[in-house]
């Protein structure tokens, strides 16, 4: 397939999603490839800070906390969140991090059950497996990480839980989430999914698919800005059955009555447990209004033409780097990754020319399509300097093997 840089631009003039570039800002020489780990900053995000920085926190005080509906913004979000995966708008809610909410939610449904088996995917991504392995330890469970391969066998008699990412970090793959979801039913066990590549960049149906359970990023395709709060979906006929480890306060059903005794919110909100960070929840809300007038579907039709032509590009131009995503997009999500034993260094040598992707070690780099603001052009130039570099060995320099804190 050859796709040159006039029929790139074509592309761009003709796509309909065009003008949400807008709503973001977007570095002048930067190809943005990494939308997947950390969005980008939307242009509703900063003047929105402001307000709720100077007018809300500096002039209203603590009054913000009923005036500007500060208290409800955990549940307020997560309604937002809710059509981007085909939830009901009381089963999602905004709190902690994926890793505290996978915690949650692994405990809660565990005890609902005297099964001994936690299940995962061995390559998972680890914080899932040490947060499973944590709730094993605590709860008596054993711990059961198998193969992706071997997952959908491994569901069964023994199995308590388990703990699936819909899309894997690394790779892309998707599971289908419909399919394993027949198969926990039908062994009468449950799956807690991981979002948080999938959320606000694939099709997702919770309930459509009988779903129970799941969490996500909000920093990544849902550019909520770093470390933004995360999310945790129940369905609505479980909810009143489970228990938050975590009891704090803001979970209670009367927080502001002060009694010693516990009693859980009803509903979703017997998840949250602390104060929530006003601040990261109202970014995370100007992140979501980037979605507005906008579906997932029809963000997914143009991530899967950025994707033929990445791969297409790539197999022509790069093909020392080996593509480790699949191709069919029933099975993968809205990234595709590369394998070459010197990835590190190349994805170094790619950031010092403004195109921005990322390395997941050992030999991986990964590139983020997210049609929202990416463009054609973008895909074509970014490969262009690819293939500049690789042709001219230029990552070879040992300043690009110098590695920094975060790779
Ligand atoms: C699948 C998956 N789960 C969880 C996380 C991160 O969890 P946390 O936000 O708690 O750091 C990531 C981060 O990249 C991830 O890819």
């Amino acid at each position: 397939m050859s796709f040159t840089l006039a029929e790139a631009r074509a592309a761009d003039a003709a796509d309909p999603l065009r003008p949400m570039r807008d709503r973001f800002h977007l570095p002048e020489g930067v190809i943005y490839l990494d939308g997947n780990s950390l969005g980008p900053l939307p242009r509703a995000t900063a003047p929105r800070q402001r307000e709720v920085v100077e007018h809300e926190w500096g002039e209203a005080l603590i009054r913000s906390w009923n005036w500007h509906g500060w208290i409800d913004a955990p549940l307020r979000i997560g309604a937002k969140i809710a059509p981007l995966i085909g939830a009901k708008p009381n089963e999602v809610i905004v709190t902690d991090s994926t890793s505290v909410n996978l915690f949650k939610l692994l405990v809660a449904a565990a005890r609902l059950s005297d099964r001994p088996t936690l299940l995962s995917e061995s390559g998972n991504f680890h914080t899932d497996l040490h947060i499973a392995s944590g709730v094993a330890d605590l709860l008596g469970l054993r711990l059961d990480i198998a193969p992706r391969e071997k997952i959908e066998s491994r569901i069964g008699a023994e199995t308590n839980l388990a703990l699936l990412t819909h899309v894997h970090y690394k790779t892309a793959e998707r599971y289908d989430m419909a399919a394993l979801n027949i198969r926990a039913r039908t062994a009468g066990t449950r799956i807690v999914w991981d979002l948080s590549h999938s959320a606000g960049a694939v099709p997702v149906q919770l309930n459509a698919t009988g779903a129970e359970l799941a969490v996500g990023c909000g920093y990544k395709y849902l550019n909520g800005g770093p470390g933004a709060p995360a999310f945790l979906y129940v369905a609505e006929r479980l909810q009143e059955e489970l228990l938050s480890p975590l009891r704090g306060w803001m979970g209670h059903a009367a927080p502001f009555a002060f009694t010693d005794d516990y009693a859980p919110a009803p509903g979703i909100a017997r998840f949250l447990a602390g104060t929530p960070p006003i601040l990261s929840l109202i970014a995370l809300e100007s992140g979501l209004s980037a979605f507005n007038d906008v579906t997932v579907e029809r963000l997914w039709s143009k991530s899967n033409a950025l994707f033929d032509i990445f791969h297409a590009l790539m197999e022509q131009r790069c093909p020392d780097l080996v593509c480790i995503t699949p191709r069919a997009p029933e099975v993968r999500g809205s990234h595709i990754s590369f394998a070459h034993p010197n990835a590190f260094e190349i994805c170094q040598a790619l950031i010092a020319e403004g195109v921005i992707g990322d390395f997941r070690a050992p030999d991986v780099i990964r590139f983020g399509l997210t049609p929202l603001y990416l463009g054609f052009e973008d895909v074509w130039r970014a490969i262009d300097i690819l293939a500049a570099i690789l042709g001219e060995e230029r990552w070879r320099d040992p300043k690009f093997a110098v590695r920094g804190k975060v790779t």
